[in-house]
């Protein structure tokens, strides 16, 4: 089937079904291109809990879906590759977080939300690289368990007087990227500023000019006079980048910043999913409640 076909179908059913197609800013260009919404992990879960639609097809990962299900128990979400997980989410399991919180009594976990629902549940409040230091900052507790990520959670502790007790969970994708890359690039590049995702190893975000989301660097990229950036963060995010900012030049910090299961979704992939109304992924009513109960306090916590 020719791609202009796909397109056209995916949008008539869109229409019949309706529904709402979001896609994460680490998507195939091709996807996100045909998105009603896209954003980062945040904005998509706002955007998730606010839709009139009946239907989620959500062009992301598992764990994605899982907190569009929770918001929206009354909607069928869809997530058009259930094999596309992360690798970050499965680093920790409801079972070994409670392990965790009963050396620590009475200390609040701060979850991000590449975790799976099982873990929300039974965590005090969910954060996104955009939100990680305001959460965190706007707990009474002089201590906290910050779980999965370790590089995120590293980078909020500086910017935070409590005490952090980590998970040693971390993104394969930005782990892979290396001082020595960078130091690389601004050599070659000295007028290039270099930004980058927290979840990059603190020894990566200590050369970063700004450290942020994937939306935070539209809107710094956007914003700022310079007019060459390096990039520290999935290759996905290039896209927009250089479609919104054609006189602006990104080059990213290393090849190997794919994430393989973030390029799984393909256009064909939607429009079946579209058709046969599957994968469907629904959260159980004893993991949606109390997983729903941690991302409603991340969620009241205004954005600025
Ligand atoms: P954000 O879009 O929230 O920055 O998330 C990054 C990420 O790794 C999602 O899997
Ligand atoms: Fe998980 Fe990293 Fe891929 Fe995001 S980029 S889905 S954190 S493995």
């Amino acid at each position: 089937m020719h791609a202009n076909d796909i397109r056209q179908d995916i949008r008539k059913l869109l229409k019949e079904r309706n529904a709402v197609l979001l896609a994460h800013n680490y998507m195939r260009d091709e996807v996100q291109e045909i998105a009603d919404i896209t954003g980062d992990s945040l904005a998509l879960s706002q955007e998730a809990a606010r839709t009139g639609a009946d239907v989620i097809v959500f062009c992301g990962v598992h764990f994605m879906a899982e907190s569009a299900s929770i918001l929206s128990p009354d909607k069928t979400v869809l997530l058009p590759r259930m094999d596309a997980g992360c690798p970050m989410a499965d680093m920790v399991t409801a079972d070994a977080l409670l392990e965790m919180k009963s050396r620590h009594p009475g200390v609040p976990v701060v979850t991000y939300v590449n975790s799976s629902a099982a873990v929300k549940a039974v965590s005090d409040i969910c954060c996104t690289s955009a939100n990680a230091v305001k959460v965190v900052n706007s707990l009474p507790d002089p201590e906290v368990i910050f779980v999965p990520d370790r590089n995120l959670g590293q980078f909020v502790a500086k910017q935070s007087d409590k005490t952090f007790h980590f998970w040693d969970g971390f993104c394969p994708t930005h782990e892979r990227l290396k001082p020595a890359d960078v130091q690389r690039l601004k050599e070659a590049h000295p007028d290039a500023l270099f930004i980058c995702h927290p979840e990059c190893n603190p020894l990566v975000v200590a050369l970063a000019d700004h450290v942020c989301s994937t939306s935070g660097m539209y809107e710094y990229c956007r914003k700022s006079p310079a007019r060459r950036f390096i990039i520290g963060t999935e290759a996905g995010i290039l896209y927009r980048l250089r479609l919104e900012n054609p006189d602006k030049e990104f080059i990213l910090a290393s090849p190997a910043l794919i994430c393989p299961n973030m390029k799984l979704t393909s256009l064909e992939d939607v429009l079946a999913s579209l058709q046969t109304m599957s994968p469907v992924v629904k959260v159980p009513e004893e993991i949606r409640v109390p997983a729903k109960r941690a991302l409603d306090r991340m969620i009241a916590i205004p954005r600025d």
